[in-house]
Order: structure tokens, then C-alpha cells, then sequence
């Protein structure tokens, strides 16, 4: 009979050695509410749910990325409040009402920002993966000041980690973007035409090999 009780209420106290504990009670799904890049979403989230989770899989803001869903790499970076975050470590509810901007947020639409055109521009960009979340702590930073000290810089991006550039050009991506901001460069800002098909298939699908995604 106890058994039945504690199965139905997913609840209750149960043997841990020769001691009783209570259990948590099971996570239930419940409104998430929120401004993310600018438009107000509202989606079903589980209670314990993390921010990087209700993003990717209730929001679809696919640009969030996971690295390594331990706070070390930083792909996760959003801004909350204008506030860098790492999200797999933000509760969604933490999150709840706040103004949240992805990578997703920062062109102005088919116009990339001047800190996105100057990582294409300078190589900060090359795999790719933590490409979102250094966008993000570098925005952040150039929201704050649009004249940053090399120290600056490099406090704003020591929890985003990069394989791939070994970091100077994403440092001189950052300080261009900087110059753009003062008006000392231009921003070459082209103008993104959207693929009519981004996935096609059929005669003009590329040739992948097997086993490559696309
Ligand atoms: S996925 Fe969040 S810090 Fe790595
Ligand atoms: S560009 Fe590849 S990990 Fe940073």
C-alpha cells in the first residue's frame, strides 16, 4: 500500500540506509515568460528547467549554444538585463520577465552589427561553435564602452574559450568593432541576402560525403 501512495504522489520519504528521506517533488511544466531578442515569448518550461534548455528547445533560439553545460565554456552566453550570463548555469525562472538577447538579437536584420562584421572581417570566427557566445560578452562589453582597454577586452572574454584562433583576432575583432563605434572605421555592414532554401535537396544538394551533416 505504501508503495501505491509514494508511485502516485511521486512523494514522500523513502529508505536511504536505515533513515527515511523526502524526496523532491517532480519537476511540472508551467508558463516561462520573457523578452527575448525584442519579442515578448511565452512557452511551457519545466519548473527546474535552466535557461540554455527553455532557449534552445521552447524558444528555438538554436544560436545559444552547448559546450560543455558546466559554466567553463562560455558558448552559452546571453545577455540578461544587458548583463552577460552563462545560461546553462541561469535558471529559466531566474530569468523569467528579464530582457534576454541571443546571438540571434544583435544584426539589425539582414544588416550585421559592426562586432559580427568585424569577426567575419578580422578571422575571430573559424569552426565557428563559440563564435555566439564571444559575440555576446563582446557586445556587452561594447555596450558598456566603445573605447576598450586591452585589459578590458580580455576580462570580458576570459570565460569564453576558443580552440581555433588562439584569441588575438578575436581581440582585434573586438577593438575594430570599437573603432566602428567611435566612428573611425566604417562599417562595411553588407547587406545578408537569405538563402531561398538554406537546406536543398534534390539536383542542387552539395555532394556531402558520408557521415557529414549538414
Ligand atoms: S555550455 Fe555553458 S559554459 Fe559551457
Ligand atoms: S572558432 Fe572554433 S572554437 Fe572558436
Amino acid at each position: 500500500m505504501l508503495k501505491g501512495y509514494f508511485t502516485k504522489h511521486r512523494l514522500g520519504p523513502i529508505m536511504v540506509g536505515e533513515e527515511f528521506v523526502n524526496m523532491i517533488p517532480k519537476a511540472k511544466g508551467q508558463i516561462w515568460k520573457a523578452c527575448v531578442n525584442g519579442d515578448a515569448v511565452e512557452v511551457i518550461a519545466l519548473s527546474n528547467a535552466v535557461l540554455l534548455d527553455v532557449l534552445r528547445d521552447n524558444v528555438g533560439t538554436l544560436g545559444v549554444k552547448r559546450g560543455c553545460d558546466l559554466g567553463t565554456c562560455g558558448c552559452c552566453a546571453v545577455m540578461v538585463d544587458g548583463e552577460p550570463r552563462l545560461s546553462c548555469l541561469c535558471l529559466a525562472g531566474d530569468a523569467e520577465g528579464s530582457e534576454i538577447t541571443t546571438v540571434e538579437g544583435l544584426a539589425d536584420g539582414h544588416h550585421l552589427s559592426p562586432i559580427q562584421n568585424c569577426f567575419a572581417e578580422y578571422g575571430g570566427s573559424q569552426c565557428g561553435f563559440c563564435t555566439p557566445g564571444f559575440l555576446i560578452s563582446a557586445q556587452a562589453l561594447l555596450n558598456q564602452t566603445d573605447d576598450p582597454s586591452e585589459e578590458e577586452i580580455a576580462k570580458a572574454i576570459e570565460g569564453n574559450l576558443c580552440r581555433c584562433t588562439g584569441y588575438q583576432q578575436i581581440s582585434d575583432s573586438i577593438r575594430a568593432a570599437a573603432s566602428i563605434l567611435r566612428g573611425e572605421k566604417e562599417n562595411k555592414n553588407p547587406t545578408i541576402t537569405p538563402h531561398s532554401n538554406p537546406h536543398p535537396t534534390g539536383p542542387e544538394e552539395p555532394n556531402m560525403p558520408p557521415g557529414h551533416a549538414r
